[in-house]
């Protein structure tokens, strides 16, 4: 990034993010170029976000449509292109009459909601709530409380309180824990942040039926995965309704990230007429959730993934992708983890690594440097989260460059600039 833009970056914006990588000015498809006019095949999408890529014309035509139109009224009113919507997400998730759909901006926010729900759910005996150990579910105060990691909770505590985190995909812990006082276990069904960790093979179509036993709700976290990234329209559908599964539902899904292909939008669906009623009138609000812009947005990008076969696609992309990885045969590459195109590639630890500069961040820059953005999800593993759109072509250039990008980090002697945590 050119040094003055970098000095007026420090000087305006709150640090939270680091040093920024490159000023981006614009992309098309797949691609984005920065101010100097360098361009990049992005393979991490806004983290998870741009499912059409960048200037997608469908996205383009609804939003610049809707503008035209009408694009905030607050909820004060209601606007088809939102109605639209929630019965779209209905109908995908499979949910059944009664339940219903809230929407919000963002996925914390969406979050926020699930967890007012799991406060309203059995009143104030059932005061606590189950997570996981790795969970990401953002970083406002509630979904702080969700969240696992330490460094990200202790320098804001106290948070809100109840929650317990379980270790990562262990039944036996699940079913110890879940008792009368339990409200609600709240789980993503593969782990982004903590690296594209899927949960165990039948943990979830176990914990939807331990949770039902013990009236405690079940609320999934498909912020990161939902919205066809792993080839399904949701992740729980292969998880709870895949051939050796119930066909079960969970009672609340959360949702961001993809769902408006870059236009901020959140959405809570509630599944049943009796989760759906535990948010009465005025018991929660927002200002922008669901403005007729964003649900213009979101709409044309589920169309965009149903007329362009979006979800097979995925499963084939990552396909390609994995199949290439492992015919590289480099024995830098540790593993590959794919969740449809949510992929992790754990990288060995190099020996001549300089203090401070784990292998991934100097992969991440060296990438850059040839023409790839990819992210360091951990200090040992990248992560790709390309747009839905991206081909197997575009795909193969990242898996034959990527011997080089780690060539060149193994020489790289210092990172890019201090990156604490992810963005996310
Ligand atoms: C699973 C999951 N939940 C929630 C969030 C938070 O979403 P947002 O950054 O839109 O608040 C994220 C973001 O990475 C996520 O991956």
């Amino acid at each position: 990034m050119s040094s003055s833009l970098q000095d007026r970056y420090a000087n305006a914006l709150l640090g939270v993010f680091g040093t920024p990588q490159r000023v981006l000015e614009r992309g098309k498809g797949a691609h984005v170029w920065d101010t100097e006019g360098r361009e990049y095949l992005d393979l991490l999408a806004g983290i998870a976000v741009n499912a059409l890529g960048h200037a997608h014309p469908a996205v383009v035509d609804a939003v610049s449509r809707q503008w035209n139109t009408l694009a905030h009224v607050s909820n004060f009113f209601a606007t088809e292109p939102q109605i639209r919507l929630a019965e779209k997400l209905l109908a995908l998730s499979g949910a059944p009459a009664g339940s219903g759909v809230y929407f919000g901006n963002s996925g914390a926010e969406a979050n926020e909601t699930a967890f007012k729900i799991a406060r309203r759910h059995g009143g104030p005996q059932r005061d606590r709530i189950l997570a996981l150990e790795g969970a990401f579910h953002g970083r406002t105060m509630g979904a702080l409380a969700l969240t696992a990691k330490t460094t990200y909770r202790e320098p804001f505590e106290p948070l809100p309180s109840g929650v317990t985190h379980l270790p990562f995909g262990d039944l036996a812990a699940l079913e110890e824990a879940l008792d009368e006082r339990t409200a609600a276990l709240v789980l993503e069904p593969v782990q982004g942040e903590a690296g594209v960790r899927p949960l165990p093979e039948g943990y979830l179509a176990a914990a939807r039926r331990l949770t039902r036993e013990h009236g405690a709700l079940l609320i999934v976290d498909e912020v990161q995965t939902g919205i066809g990234r792993t080839g399904e329209w949701f992740a729980f559908q292969r998880q709870l309704q895949g051939p050796d599964a119930s066909g079960d539902l969970p009672d609340v899904i959360t949702l961001a990230k993809g769902l408006g292909a870059g236009y901020p939008i959140g959405a809570v669906i509630t599944v049943g007429a009796a989760v759906s009623g535990l948010l009465t009138a005025g018991s929660h609000g927002t200002t922008f959730g669901g403005n007729p812009a964003a649900a213009a947005a979101a709409l044309a990008t589920l169309q965009e993934i149903e007329d362009a076969g979006l979800l097979a696609h995925v499963r084939t992309v990552s396909e390609a992708i994995t199949d290439g990885l492992a015919a590289l045969g480099d024995e830098r590459i540790t593993a590959v983890r794919a969740a449809g195109l949510l992929i992790a590639i754990d990288l060995a630890p190099d020996e001549t690594a300089a203090p401070g500069a784990p292998v991934a961040k100097r992969a991440v820059e060296a990438a850059l440097e040839q023409g790839f953005i990819v992210n360091a999800v951990a200090p040992g593993t990248l992560r790709l989260a390309p747009p839905l759109i991206l081909t197997a072509e575009e795909a193969a250039g990242f898996v034959a460059a990527l011997p080089a990008i780690l060539d060149a980090a193994g020489q790289a002697a210092t990172p890019a600039g201090p990156r604490e945590g992810e963005q996310s």
